[in-house]
């Protein structure tokens, strides 16, 4: 059963399972309760990282908008909330870590599948770039997960945002993957990560059929140039 708080959409998901007929429902806070529960976690840990999410739900919002089987504003609270785990502290996959025990605690099974897949647009967790804050055993829990989840465009729509979204507004993804390298170093799937943003980035143009930048009215001036 369901709890009264929680808002049941539907989504189609991704065609091999579209064309089975498949009608799922979302499980997401409203827009209210998504943005209580980024004030808090940014009363508890503030930083870009709530500016960042905010420009993430606002390229997924526009991008979703012009995708027809996807729901704009379910993919605004998803943007929001991808990084939700970053209110436990400053840390590395420990916030993919908190942000999907969180929202499955809380019963939000979809948010805390994307705050899972956001990281992983190579669908590896040692690809994440960034420290390994967790023990092995929730490495381990977090890896079973991971394999065992068939992205759909939700989990792509917010891989691509998050890879657009400074906290001052959408830019290049070169800008972004360049800059989170310099934040967090390497690892050894880096190029395979990068080339696979590039291919979200084609993804999503074929499916809206406009390009991604002046999609979500990105900010690519020299002000961003490294
Ligand atoms: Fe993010």
């Amino acid at each position: 059963m369901l709890s009264n708080c929680t808002i049941l959409r539907y989504y189609y998901i991704e065609e091999k399972e579209r064309q089975k007929g498949g009608l799922f429902f979302m499980q997401i806070p409203s827009l209210q309760q998504a943005e209580a529960l980024l004030g808090q976690a940014r009363n508890s840990n503030p930083g870009p990282w709530i500016a960042h999410s905010k420009v993430t739900a606002d390229c997924a919002q526009r991008i979703a908008a012009a995708c027809p089987d996807l729901n704009a504003d379910d993919s605004h609270i998803l943007g929001l909330l991808h990084d939700i785990g970053r209110g436990h502290g400053i840390s590395g996959i420990r916030h993919v870590y908190d942000g999907w025990q969180d929202m499955n605690q809380m019963g939000y099974p979809d948010v805390a599948r994307v705050c899972l897949t956001h990281s992983f647009m190579y669908q590896s967790l040692d690809s994440f770039m960034g420290k390994m804050d967790i023990t092995d055993a929730q490495k381990d829990e977090l890896t079973a997960a991971l394999s065992k989840t068939q992205y759909n465009d939700y989990d792509r729509l917010i891989q691509l945002c998050d890879a657009l979204a400074y906290p001052t507004g959408p830019t290049l993804l070169e800008t972004r993957l360049v800059d989170v390298v310099l934040r967090r170093g390497c690892s050894r799937f880096t190029r395979q990560k990068w080339l696979a943003t590039y291919q979200l980035k084609g993804y999503f143009e074929r499916k809206t059929n406009q390009n991604i930048y002046q999609l979500v009215r990105a900010n690519i001036g020299i002000e961003y140039a490294l």
